[in-house]
């Protein structure tokens, strides 16, 4: 008999998974290698790939169903295995120190039985235990040999250098083909099925028939499979669960830092100075109005450093007369983190706005309203209008709900369904060009609510500005920054270096001087 090609039992079990899928009753071959086939022999080609019950390697309750597939362990991961696996037309084989005892945990239809028993009736065998016990596996190296065997283990802490689960696996059981998969789907996403939480399954190993046959297994099961390449990835794949949302960890600190900063500084402004200077108390405003002053603080600078590392690569850009140049690495940073700066923003912005809603119902401000009300009575005034008050608040009002609007725009198309949805042309207009807008409309909606009271000493407790006059500061920067890099002589060697002028070369490409 001819040598078989290589990788023509993987096809085999590709071709067994699909069967599973249609409820086939085909079985995998045995002795699937990686890429190689190592040890395998003329007799196991003879072996025929619809096993017959009289396959002595074979349990017969097993045999007369559909795909087979073993699981090691019968932890909380191996029995939402079993469930989606079964769910998805496969029969599943449990290898358990203690069958007796897990029988019951596992749907009806999986067979529970020793792990030796287990991985002698399917090819393609997952690890469900910890890796800390891989080494209780050892025994079960000769009846392993040939089989794929599925890593779905974490790690316990991010690893940059180490061998992985996976890796460390493989060189246990150097007959076997290791393939990493599964861990990023936890066991509570298995049992309620892909239709809630993440459905992507990253799976990488060395050898692609085997990464293939994994992949099948994971696309009848309802996941999307992710190819991660080689068996050295699962370094990679083994940190995906262990990560908790690593871009957002800086801007979310960021705001925090920014919050307790305009906080402190707004309490010693508005709560300690009329206590130590006037002896009154205005302890009352620490819930609501403090933090409705910060918020909108935090909002607002946060807003402009989302437009300022933008200006700052334009000005490098000019300075270097290249964008071919790499940035410092503090800003290629602070690039990547703009969106997620932005949407923290936008969080503290739509706070303010239902805080400053809010406003009016707190029983504080009846009762301001009502004082007033008898101070006017006692002074035998009969209107309170002062027209100058009444525009102040009716712009800087509709510009905040203007400001609010924009952002909300910007928020929605950062929402992958939508972005994936408009071109490069239209996710930039609205990110850069209304982005810019909504840092200008918040500015005027600053400007209009501080109006003179920067010029006022009254206002400067403690000898500290008005918060606002602080927060103007950098985005008032950024609006003159670009400004200059709008006016002609500046824009236009700005486009060109974007376009791939570089200072010092004559023409290139065509695009001539300035
Ligand atoms: C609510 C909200 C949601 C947001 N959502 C998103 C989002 O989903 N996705 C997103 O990316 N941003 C998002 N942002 C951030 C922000 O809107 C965008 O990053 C915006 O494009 C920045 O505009 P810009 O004009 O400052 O800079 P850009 O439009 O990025 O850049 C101006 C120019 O600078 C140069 N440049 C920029 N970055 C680099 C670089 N790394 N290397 C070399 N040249 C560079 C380019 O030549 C570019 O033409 C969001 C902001 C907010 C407030
Ligand atoms: N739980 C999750 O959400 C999740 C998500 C992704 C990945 N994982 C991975 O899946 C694997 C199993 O996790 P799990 O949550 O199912 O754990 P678990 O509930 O603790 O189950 C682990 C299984 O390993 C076996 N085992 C326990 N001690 C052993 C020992 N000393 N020697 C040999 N085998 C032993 C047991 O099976 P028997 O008694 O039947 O032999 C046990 O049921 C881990 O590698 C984990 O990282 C889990
Ligand atoms: C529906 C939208 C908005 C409404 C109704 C609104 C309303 C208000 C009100 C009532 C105040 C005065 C707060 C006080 O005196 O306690 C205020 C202040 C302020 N708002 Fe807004 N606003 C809105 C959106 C925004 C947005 C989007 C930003 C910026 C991103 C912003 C930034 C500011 C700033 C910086 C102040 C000054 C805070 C201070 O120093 O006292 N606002 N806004």
């Amino acid at each position: 008999m001819a040598t078989p090609l290589l990788g023509e039992h993987f096809k085999n079990i590709r071709r067994l998974v699909h069967a599973a899928c249609a409820g086939s009753k085909i079985f995998p071959s045995r002795h699937l290698r990686a890429g190689k086939f190592r040890g395998m022999s003329k007799g196991d080609m003879a072996q025929p790939l619809l096993s017959s019950k009289s396959d002595k390697n074979y349990d017969t309750s097993v045999d007369s169903l559909g795909t087979a597939v073993v699981i090691l362990g019968s932890g909380d991961f191996a029995r939402s295995l079993a469930t989606r696996l079964v769910c998805s037309g496969f029969q599943v084989v449990i290898g358990s120190r203690n069958p007796k005892r897990n029988a019951n945990l596992f749907p009806a239809s999986a067979k529970v039985t020793s792990r030796e028993e287990a991985v002698k009736k399917a090819d393609i065998v997952f690890v469900a235990v910890f890796k800390e016990h891989y080494s209780t596996l050892c025994d079960l190296s000769t009846v392993l040999e040939g089989k794929v065997l599925v890593d779905v283990s974490n790690a316990t802490e991010i690893n940059n250098h180490k061998k992985s689960n996976a890796e460390y696996l493989a060189s246990l059981f150097p007959g076997s083909t290791v393939v990493k998969g599964f861990n990023v789907i936890s066991a509570w996403a298995l049992q309620s099925g892909p239709q809630d939480g993440n459905k992507q399954v990253l799976i990488c190993s060395d050898s692609p028939e085997a990464k293939n046959a994994i992949s099948t297994i994971a696309r009848s099961m309802g996941f999307i499979p992710v190819d991660m390449g080689s068996l050295c990835a699962a370094r990679e794949i083994e940190n995906v669960p262990l990560r908790l949302l690593p871009l957002w960890k800086i801007p979310v600190l960021l705001a925090l830092c920014l919050f307790v900063g305009f906080y402190v500084y707004n309490f010693t402004r508005s709560v300690l100075h009329p206590y130590l200077q006037e002896n009154k108390n205005k302890f009352y405003k620490i819930p609501m109005e403090l933090v409705n002053v910060t918020l909108p603080c935090v909002a607002y600078v946060m807003l402009s450093l989302v437009y300022l590392p933008g200006v700052l690569a334009a000005f490098l850009q000019l300075h270097h007369g290249t964008k071919y140049r790499r940035f410092p690495d503090w800003l290629d940073q602070w690039l990547i983190h703009r969106k997620q700066i932005g949407l923290v923003s936008f969080y503290c912005a739509a706070l303010h706005a239902v805080y400053s809603f809010c406003l009016p119902m707190r029983r504080s401000s009846r009762y301001q309203m009502l004082n007033d009300a008898f101070k006017q009575v006692a002074e035998k005034k009969n209107s309170a209008w002062v027209e100058e008050e009444v525009w102040r608040m009716e712009i800087y009002v509709s510009f905040g709900i203007m400001a609010l609007g924009v952002m909300s725009l910007l928020a929605v198309s950062s929402l992958p369904s939508v972005g994936n949805s408009l071109n490069w042309r239209e996710f930039s207009f609205i990110q850069s060009t209304l982005g810019f807008a909504a840092l200008v409309i918040a500015t005027i909606h600053t400007l209009t609510f501080g109006w003179k009271r920067a010029f006022d000493g009254n206002q400067y407790k403690f000898y500290l500005p008005p918060t606002f006059t602080l927060t103007l500061l950098v985005p008032c920067v950024i609006i003159l920054a670009r400004i200059v890099l709008f006016m002609p002589c500046i824009n236009r060697k700005l486009v060109r270096i974007r376009r791939g002028w570089e200072k010092g070369r004559d023409v290139l490409d065509g695009i001539p001087l300035p």
